[in-house]
């Protein structure tokens, strides 16, 4: 068989190195993938974004399956796309992408169907924004509609931030037309967990739980990235917790989607948070999350190729999916300064077992791999405990040699304490 798995990214890395344990799999190529990626899959020089050019791809290469990993290909529609081409994928239609691609439409998704979510607004005019935000409760938050990079949110402490943030997004334009539209919420608190699941719009298999750590620095400080590390499974999601949420939240949320005549067939990602009003959503992703990827896939006992084809095909019922009762822990690596700006094109010098390693930001130049992005690669270790997986992730880490490198060193620090372990 020979498959494509379309993105660049350790999420993309993570995903290449499970479908490769499968005996059916001949060759895998990566579009763009990156030069990490070139160990475990053969690169080719097409853009995640550049649906036409991946079809062709797929089409002259004879390419069997189309993993679609990032945001934009599954709401530019790729999936349609490659279906109408006769090549099967894993990935939601753009029907359904929308459940992340617009954050009005998934807003709008859970106060129909009854979904907790936080209580929002929605405006398309500055001016009732500015109007609202002048006595609304704060802290708030505040939303582009559309696909922003994971930038697209804005938590504002005070009305005046509020009202910034409103200008940043509506009149400036920041996001571009993902601003058209925005929504102002409820500001909730309580620990976030993220819950990965496959669906093929009948059944719903939720993977094992993870925590991201969003902040660029230890204790939560600094700014948002795109993700510093995660730990799976996640200690706030208990037993009750994952019952409450499959009963009010990823079965309603698969049921919604059906009724609106948009059947979700992929991964659909929650990001909860466990409130004092039990769990809500903050969030749907309609793709693996990055860099939670890097510690579900590891801890996957199932044959990752079989589940993807399974949900294509509509058949998840007939497939046991089982994971290891083990933990893991992912530490991503940085440019120094990383999310703002950072130097590109060291050296990176890395362990001799690459095992858990998943590059997202290098390339290869003359043979050698130098650095290309903010987040330079992720570091995974399991082992059977989360202290051992930690302790192993950093150790591994150590190896990790390039100028300016910046890790958090606190990963899985609240879930320990969670765990009542110091
Ligand atoms: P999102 O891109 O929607 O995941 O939002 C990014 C981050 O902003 C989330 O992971 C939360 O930490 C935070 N966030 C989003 N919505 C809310 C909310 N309603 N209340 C508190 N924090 C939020
Ligand atoms: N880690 C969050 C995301 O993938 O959006």
């Amino acid at each position: 068989m020979i498959l494509v798995v379309v993105g660049g990214g350790g999420r993309e890395h993570a995903i290449i190195k499970k479908l490769g344990e499968n005996k059916n799999v001949d060759k895998i190529y990566a579009l763009p993938g990156n030069g990490g990626i070139a160990e475990d899959a053969e690169c080719a020089s097409v853009a995640a974004t550049d649906v036409k050019g991946v079809v062709d791809f797929c089409v002259s290469h004879k390419v069997d399956y189309v993993v679609v990993a990032p945001d934009d290909p599954l709401v530019m529609g790729m999936t349609d796309a490659l279906k109408e081409a006769g090549i099967p994928s894993f990935g939601p239609s753009k029907d359904a992408a929308i459940i992340e691609g617009s954050k009005v439409f998934s807003k709008n998704l859970m106060k129909k169907y009854g979904i907790p979510t936080a209580a929002y607004e929605v405006f398309s005019d500055p001016k009732e924004a500015y109007r609202y935000v002048e006595s609304c409760p704060v802290p708030t938050v505040i939303k582009a509609d559309g696909l922003a990079l994971g930038k697209g949110v804005i938590i504002a402490e005070t009305r005046e931030d509020a009202k910034n943030a409103v200008k940043t997004i509506m009149e400036d334009k920041k996001f571009g037309k993902s601003g058209d539209e925005i929504v102002i919420e409820e500001f909730l608190t309580g620990p976030e967990v993220s819950v990965l699941s496959f669906t093929d719009g009948k059944t719903m298999v939720p993977m094992v739980s993870s925590m991201d750590h969003k902040r660029a620095l230890d204790g939560d400080k600094g700014l948002n990235t795109g993700g510093m590390g995660t730990v799976a499974p996640n200690p706030y999601y208990t037993e009750a917790v994952a019952k409450e949420c499959m009963e009010k939240i990823f079965l309603p949320t698969m049921e919604a989607m059906n009724r609106e005549g948009r059947t979700f067939k992929g991964c659909l990602y929650f990001g909860l948070m466990i409130t004092a009003d039990g769990p809500k959503v903050i969030e749907y992703n309609c793709r693996f999350g990055d860099p939670e990827t890097q510690v579900v896939l590891p801890l996957l006992k199932t044959d990752l190729f079989d589940i993807m084809r399974a949900v294509t095909e509509e058949r998840l019922a007939d497939i046991n999916i089982e994971w290891k009762d083990e933990s893991a822990a992912c530490v991503v690596i940085a440019s120094g300064g990383y999310p703002e700006s950072y130097k590109k094109g060291y050296p990176i010098e890395l362990p001799e077992d690459r095992k858990g390693i998943y590059v997202a930001g290098a390339e290869l130049r003359d043979g050698v791999l130098v650095t290309s992005g903010g987040r330079v690669l992720g570091v995974t270790e399991t082992a059977p405990s989360l202290p051992e997986a930690l302790e192993k992730a950093y150790r591994t880490a150590e190896k990790v040699h390039f100028t300016d490198m910046h890790m958090r060193r606190d990963i899985g620090k609240r879930a320990l304490s969670a765990l009542g372990i110091k």
